[in-house]
């Protein structure tokens, strides 16, 4: 094998992170240039995250998100990709319709999009079916439980999850039930880091945290919060590591500059052609 050769992050490595203790990073991406970034820059696992319905196209939560969008950014994401292990997310209505369907929508991440594995929200009785017949068609599934944003329209908010004793309980019972079924790892989404922390203990899969405190088994985020690309709202978990934002409208208010008072482009930045310059001369002088 040649040395140069880049070993693909696979999922019993992300296993193996659990057993050794070694943190899992993940981060989303949703286009070719930003997964390539975030592959250079060593992360284990790449998210084509539903959120690219906010943070790419606009929308005001996930819902609108379609099949179609979600393989279009997973298939320019995966083009990108050399190292880190690529899950899909399965979008609002791809996979509560039926279990065939949600097979077939899963299988699209897999075959056209070249994913290998995909994510799905929730841990309902009909869920936890639909994951034990993906497993069955050798698809790998991350789990989500804590705050789902899927479920917008009956949670009503984006708040934190499992604050009281209940709604912890069955947080937890989730988690276990998702572990049962068969994912090979499970967000835990805004929850209290005790409630995290309990659950990393009790399940053998890792959990990958957002909002969820320092005890998971590894952390995701978004990356235009990370990056600063939004301007917008962060939630209090976000940590911004660059202010991408104000680089680009510094730097393209150069240019605008720059335009307008005849600074570029120089010559330089310019092409030559000594032929056009003769005819355009003599064309000139004839006049
Ligand atoms: O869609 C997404 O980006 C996610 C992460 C926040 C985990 O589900």
């Amino acid at each position: 094998m040649s040395e140069n050769l880049i070993q693909r992050v696979i999922i019993p490595d992300i296993l193996k992170k659990k057993e050794k203790k070694e943190k899992i990073v993940a981060l989303t991406a949703y286009d070719f240039p930003t997964a390539k970034i975030v592959d250079q820059a060593g992360v284990d696992i790449i998210l084509v995250g539903d959120s690219l319905g906010m943070v790419v196209l606009g929308h005001k939560d996930t819902i609108p998100v379609t099949m179609n969008d979600m393989i279009h950014h997973t298939k320019a994401v995966t083009r990108g990709v050399q190292r880190a292990l690529v899950v899909g997310d399965m979008p609002y209505m791809s996979f509560q319709v039926s279990q065939k369907e949600a097979v077939k929508n899963a299988s699209r991440f897999i075959k056209e999009a070249g994913a290998r594995a995909v994510k799905i929200e929730g841990a309902t009785p009909y869920r936890l079916e639909t994951i034990k017949a993906l497993k069955e068609a050798e698809i790998p599934v991350m789990g989500h439980v804590g705050l789902t944003p899927q479920s917008i329209n009956q949670i009503g908010s984006f708040k934190v999850r499992g604050k009281n004793k209940e709604e912890a309980q069955k947080i937890i019972e989730e988690a276990l039930k998702l572990e049962h079924a068969g994912v090979f790892s499970i967000i835990l989404e805004c929850i209290p880091l005790e409630l995290a922390e309990v659950i990393t203990h009790r399940i053998k899969i890792p959990t990958i945290g957002i909002g969820a405190g320092p005890f998971c088994d590894g952390q995701i985020l978004v990356f235009h919060d990370l990056s600063g690309y939004s301007n917008g709202y962060l939630p209090k978990y976000v940590k911004k590591y660059v202010d991408a934002n104000k680089i680009l409208i510094d730097g393209i208010s150069q240019y605008v500059k720059e335009v307008k008072s005849d600074q570029f482009p120089l010559d330089k930045h310019s092409y030559h052609s000594k032929e056009i310059e003769k005819l355009f001369y003599s064309k000139k002088q004839q006049k």
